[in-house]
């Protein structure tokens, strides 16, 4: 069982350089939860992300871990208890998968432990876990897109963190991958207790699979809480620019976005009907 830690930024100033992305932003992650964040391209998602698990400090406010000021914890011990996808993680030339995922085990060992079956036990689930025990020997830099993202999630898996950041984990795999790393992720939070924040382009599974969500613009939150009370036309129009149609999901009743783009009208309720019965 992990334990339920919190995550919040408050008042954070992020950015490069001298140019700021995200402006006094607040943010809740609440403990033992799966929270999911949603915006635009460049709106600083993962800006705010890598803010959050101390790759980028703030020029102004800060991040609490638990309630404590993540900057001023120690990396590894940060790295024991919080684990980060990145959007592009680059692996290092040649490396092979089974090497690749055994570096998550990295904060657990000490100046002088070695490893231990205990960390084989651990690689060896977080590959099972996203189907990529086939591969353990291949080299990274061989796999197809899709194949390499579940490398990476399983690396972050095998940290076992309590906190679970990720950045676009769904990037690049099919539908029924994106499900099967989503329904994971549900367990790893229901199970152990994993507090769960990543970053999302598809609305609609993050109005299905968070408990809390985000929606950014250009570096703001501009609405978070329930998916139900968050995803609305309004909030969609506000954060892409995109009018749309939100319905009930058929299967949870939760949100689903139905854009509507410049080449297709709203069709009478019996004319949808008639298309959808062909
Ligand atoms: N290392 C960097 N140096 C300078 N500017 C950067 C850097 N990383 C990101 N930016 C800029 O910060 C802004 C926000 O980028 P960020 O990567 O946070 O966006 P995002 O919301 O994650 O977008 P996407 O959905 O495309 O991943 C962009 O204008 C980007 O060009
Ligand atoms: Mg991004």
């Amino acid at each position: 069982m992990t334990i339920e830690r919190s995550l919040a930024a408050e008042g954070v100033t992020l950015g490069y350089g001298d140019r700021t992305i995200v402006d006094s932003l607040d943010l809740r992650v609440p403990a033992g939860r799966v929270t999911a964040i949603v915006g635009a391209n460049a709106c600083g998602k993962s800006t705010l992300l890598k803010a959050m698990a101390r790759l980028l400090t703030p020029s102004s406010g800060q991040v609490l871990l638990d309630g404590k000021a993540i900057h001023r914890l120690p990396t590894k011990q940060v790295a024991r208890v919080l684990g980060l996808l990145p959007q592009s993680p680059i692996a290092p030339d040649g490396i092979a998968v089974s090497d690749l995922v055994s570096r998550g085990r990295h904060p657990h060992q000490g100046a002088l432990s070695r490893w231990t079956s205990a960390d084989d036990a651990a690689v060896a689930r977080a590959l099972e876990a996203t189907d990529v025990t086939h591969l353990a020997d291949r080299p990274v830099d061989e796999l197809s897109g899709g194949q390499r993202q579940r490398v990476w999630i399983a690396m972050a898996l095998a940290q076992e963190t309590d906190v679970l950041l990720l950045d676009e984990p769904t990037t690049f795999l099919d539908i029924s991958h994106q499900i099967d790393v989503l329904d994971l992720l549900t367990d790893l939070n229901r199970e152990r207790g994993t507090t769960v924040a990543m970053v999302l382009h598809d609305l609609n599974l993050a109005a299905r699979y968070a408990d809390h969500l985000v929606a950014m613009a250009q570096g703001q939150v501009i609405a978070a809480g329930d998916p139900g009370d968050v995803l609305t036309e309004d909030t969609v129009r506000r954060v892409f620019g995109l009018d749309s149609r939100v319905v009930p999901d058929p299967l949870t009743g939760r949100p689903m976005v139905i854009p509507i783009g410049r080449h297709h009208t709203v069709a009478e309720p019996e004319q949808a009907q008639t298309v959808s019965h062909r």
